[in-house]
């Protein structure tokens, strides 16, 4: 695929991806430490929920391969020559792991789901099983849900200090991400 933008900003359209991204796993990450405490008995409640994790994580995981695409398509723009060498490839990193993380976190979610004898539901509608019910499959996958969720948590953490110190150096960054 050819790289087809230079510019000193974000397209809108990336923009607009890492807003509403940015918003759902957020809000993901706090559903998903909160449905996991939700008691089992009486039945009903906890699978409600579970069922809209699955639904907003699978709406992501689209976004994400969408997002994935975009990026791939069009090149970010080259940060600003005052910007020292050592934060540039700080920034290269550190948005290549979120992107990880981002691709890891729906992938682990559904294929950990497939391996049980539960259907997986999008917003109501009954999706196909990749798997089969296999606690250990099941058991490896929600292992790697839990530890990429760490790492996306510390790398976003990171992402949003870095974030803070542009905001205050007022050196132009933030812009770059905001129309
Ligand atoms: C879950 C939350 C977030 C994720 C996964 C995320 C991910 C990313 C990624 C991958 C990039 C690289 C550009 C791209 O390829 O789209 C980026 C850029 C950026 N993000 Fe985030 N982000 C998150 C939250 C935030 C928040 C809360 C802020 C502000 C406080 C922020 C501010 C920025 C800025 C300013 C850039 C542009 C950096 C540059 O100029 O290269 N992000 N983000
Ligand atoms: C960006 C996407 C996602 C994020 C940020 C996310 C985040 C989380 C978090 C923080 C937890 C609680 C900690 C843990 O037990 O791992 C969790 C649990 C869980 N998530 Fe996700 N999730 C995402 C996508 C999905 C998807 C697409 C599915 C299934 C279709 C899914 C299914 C589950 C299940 C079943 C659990 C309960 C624990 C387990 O059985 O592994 N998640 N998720």
């Amino acid at each position: 695929m050819s790289k087809l933008q230079i510019s000193d900003r974000y397209t809108w359209v990336a923009v607009i991806l890492h807003w509403v991204i940015a918003l759902g796993v957020l809000g993901q990450i706090a559903l998903g430490w909160w449905m996991i405490e939700i008691p089992k008995s009486p039945p009903g409640l906890r699978a409600y929920w579970f069922n809209i994790h699955k639904s907003l994580g699978i709406t992501l995981g689209l976004l994400i391969i969408v997002r994935v695409i975009w990026a791939l398509t069009y090149r970010a723009p080259p940060l600003p020559d005052h910007i020292p060498a050592w934060q540039k490839l700080a920034s290269k990193v550190s948005h290549f792991g979120l992107y990880a993380c981002m691709i890891l976190m729906p992938l682990s979610g559904y294929l950990g789901s497939s391996f049980t004898k539960f259907p997986i539901k999008y917003w109501g509608y009954t999706l196909p099983n990749w798997g089969w019910d296999s606690p250990v499959y099941k058991e490896f996958c929600s292992n790697v849900h839990q530890t990429t969720v760490m790492v996306f948590m510390v790398l976003i953490a990171i992402h949003i200090a870095a974030a803070i110190k542009h905001m205050i150096a007022r050196d132009g960054v933030i812009q770059r991400m905001w129309r």
